[in-house]
């Protein structure tokens, strides 16, 4: 289970998250939403103490992490999908997802068989280069090794960013099927409603750095005023 417990976090001086508490139960699959600039992609990064100075607690099954750098997080069952993707452009798919292996926990990577099961739509790619691929490709690559990493939570940043309406939606049952059977907890960061309500259970809405609301997709339907004040663009 992860749990954020009071987390600032600055750029140099600036101030950019106030004081963020939030909780991913095991296996539960969570949402931040918020527009550009609220603090969504900060939010990630500091619990992967991944560039921005946090401060605040992160725990991962009751263990404050404290200053641990990116890759002991890793190994503890943390992983990060960044928003820029960085997939490598001169080795194949295929070496794209096995290179998460140093950062895999103690169970070791998911097979690549059942992470190409999952999502189908890399399976005539795996051997391309990462150059070879277009941009929603990558992003397809991106979470997929992600999860290859057996991450007990993926901390995914806006992965629908420019893709194709039907590419998001095999995104959504591919990533849906692969945390269930391997019983991932995500917390996902979007703008895209529709596909987030799809993938999770639960959400947050955080605006210039606070969050302002958490609840239940129900309780969020039940609130137009929540989506008309902090996402509507
Ligand atoms: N490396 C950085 N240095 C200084 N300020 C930054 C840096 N990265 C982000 N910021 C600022 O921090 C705030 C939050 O940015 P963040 O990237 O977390 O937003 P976001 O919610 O992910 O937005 P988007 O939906 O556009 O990705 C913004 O005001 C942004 O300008
Ligand atoms: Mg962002």
């Amino acid at each position: 289970m992860l749990e954020v417990r009071s987390l600032d976090a600055f750029y140099g001086d600036s101030h950019v998250l106030h004081g963020i508490s939030l909780r991913v139960a095991k296996g539960a699959r969570i949402s931040v939403l918020g527009r550009n600039g609220a603090g969504k992609s900060t939010l990630l990064k500091s619990v992967m103490n991944a560039g921005p100075r946090a401060r605040g607690e992160v725990l991962l099954d009751g263990s404050d992490l404290g200053t641990l750098p990116s890759f002991r997080r890793a190994r503890l069952g943390l992983a990060l999908v960044p928003e820029d993707r960085r997939i490598f452009p001169h080795i194949s798919v295929m070496d794209n997802i096995r290179l998460v292996e140093a950062a895999a926990g103690p169970q070791g990577l998911v097979d690549p068989e059942t992470i190409l099961a999952a999502f189908p739509i890399l399976k005539p790619l795996v051997g391309r280069y990462g150059s070879q691929l277009s941009g929603g490709q990558q992003q397809m690559v991106a979470v997929a090794r992600g999860m290859a990493a057996r991450p007990k939570v993926l901390l995914l940043d806006e992965p629908t960013e420019g893709l194709a309406p039907v590419i998001v939606d095999q995104m959504a049952v591919s990533l849906t099927a692969l945390c269930d059977a391997l019983g991932t907890g995500l917390l996902l960061s979007e703008q895209n409603i529709r596909f987030a309500r799809r993938c999770t259970s639960a959400v947050y809405v955080i605006e210039s750095g606070r969050l302002v609301y958490q609840g239940s997709w129900e309780d969020f339907d039940a609130r137009p005023d929540i989506k008309q004040r902090h996402l509507s663009v």
